[in-house]
């Protein structure tokens, strides 16, 4: 298939340069597009064989179930049992925005498009390029990130061309996305709302809205290489993987510095390519090693908006180790680090 790769301004374009995207969508073909936390892969949500190509497409497990992006509040009567005022709440304080929500489907979604469960995935992007796709073209999109399984999530549309290139009919590219990483996915289809994978809406900014809210417990870092199963499928999977080997450095910065340096060196003379994830404040200090800046400690937005990105310039450098700082804090730390200790198999090094 030749996938066919449209640029388009996300800060100005006219709905008809989406005709073509809404046709493919239409016809239960796929679509790449920005949203405002990462490229997702498109397609129809309520058709059954659309969902199934997504899979194929990214060689995705089909347990894993899919997020689907709508544009109306609305729309969740239709697809949903029951919308509660803990929804409402959400929709209110953060739709359109990084949040999706775990609520009961109803018989109009396929289970094809949820893995086999009884509940859904929905989130209401606010990127512009995604919020007219969904409008105009009339499709309760289901979306993955459009990266191939196990891979990093894309930021920019060269990732889902590395990934995707002649595997899908469309890649809208709309430039960079603005977060870098995948929205939190909070379940309200129980009574006490759990955070299932954690993102640029924190748990604290979920306890203002809701009061009390858990972290998976599968997630908390005690649990994570043990064999806790977390509730969002596609949490279990490695997931967001360089090629090279990830080690996490923990304590502090100044620590771990001295250890990145001291373990650098040696593996330098295992004739080993090293990659090391630093930010602004600290990438002078490394006496080696090929080194990223990965933003400012001072902004942790900042670093969320490059890790993929970094991850994926490192394999392209083809290196066989990569040694990171960590990022641990109450806000979106807690997503950063979620992700970093994935792409590292939970490999941590305490110093
Ligand atoms: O920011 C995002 O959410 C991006 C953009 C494209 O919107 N999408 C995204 O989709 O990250 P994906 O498929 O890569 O991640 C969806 C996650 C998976 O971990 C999946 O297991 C979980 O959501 N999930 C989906 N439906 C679920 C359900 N009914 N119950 C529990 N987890 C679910
Ligand atoms: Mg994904």
């Amino acid at each position: 298939m030749k996938t066919i790769i449209q640029q388009i301004d996300a800060a100005q374009f006219d709905k008809s340069e989406l005709e073509r995207a809404a046709a493919i969508l239409k016809e239960g073909g796929l679509v790449a597009f920005p949203t405002e936390t990462v490229y997702g892969l498109g397609a129809d949500g309520l058709n059954p064989d659309a969902a199934r190509k997504i899979y194929e497409a990214k060689g995705r497990p089909s347990d894993n179930p899919l997020i689907i992006h709508i544009a109306d509040f609305k729309d969740l009567e239709m697809l949903t049992l029951e919308v509660t005022e803990s929804v409402k709440k959400l929709a209110d304080a953060f739709w359109p925005g990084p949040l999706t929500m775990i609520l009961k489907k109803s018989s109009q979604v396929p289970h094809d498009t949820t893995g086999g469960l009884d509940t859904v995935a929905i989130r209401m992007p606010s990127h512009p390029i995604a919020r007219q796709l969904i409008a105009y073209s009339g499709i309760k999109i289901a979306a993955p990130s459009a990266n191939t399984s196990s891979r990093p999530s894309p930021t920019l549309a060269k990732h889902v061309i590395e990934d995707l290139d002649g595997r899908i009919d469309l890649i809208l590219d709309g430039g960079g996305v603005e977060i870098g990483l995948e929205s939190t996915i909070i379940d309200v289809s129980q009574e006490i709302p759990v955070v299932l994978r954690p993102g640029s809406i924190t748990i604290p900014m979920l306890e203002k809205v809701l009061g009390m809210v858990r972290l998976d417990k599968a997630l908390q870092e005690e649990s994570l290489s043990k064999d806790c199963k977390p509730k969002a499928p596609g949490m279990k999977y490695k997931h967001y993987a360089p090629k090279g080997d990830v080690i996490i450095y923990k304590g502090e910065i100044e620590k771990v510095i001295a250890q990145i340096n001291q373990d650098l060196l040696e593996y330098e003379r295992q004739g080993k390519k090293v990659g090391i994830l630093a930010t602004a404040e600290t990438k002078t200090a490394y006496k080696s090693g090929y080194i990223l800046d990965i933003g400012s400690r001072k902004d942790e937005s900042s670093i969320a908006h490059s890790l993929y990105a970094s991850l994926r310039e490192f394999d392209e450098r083809d290196m066989d180790l990569i040694l990171t700082e960590s990022f641990y804090s109450d806000d979106l730390g807690t997503a950063i680090m979620n992700r970093l200790l994935k792409a590292a198999s939970y490999h941590v090094k305490q110093v």
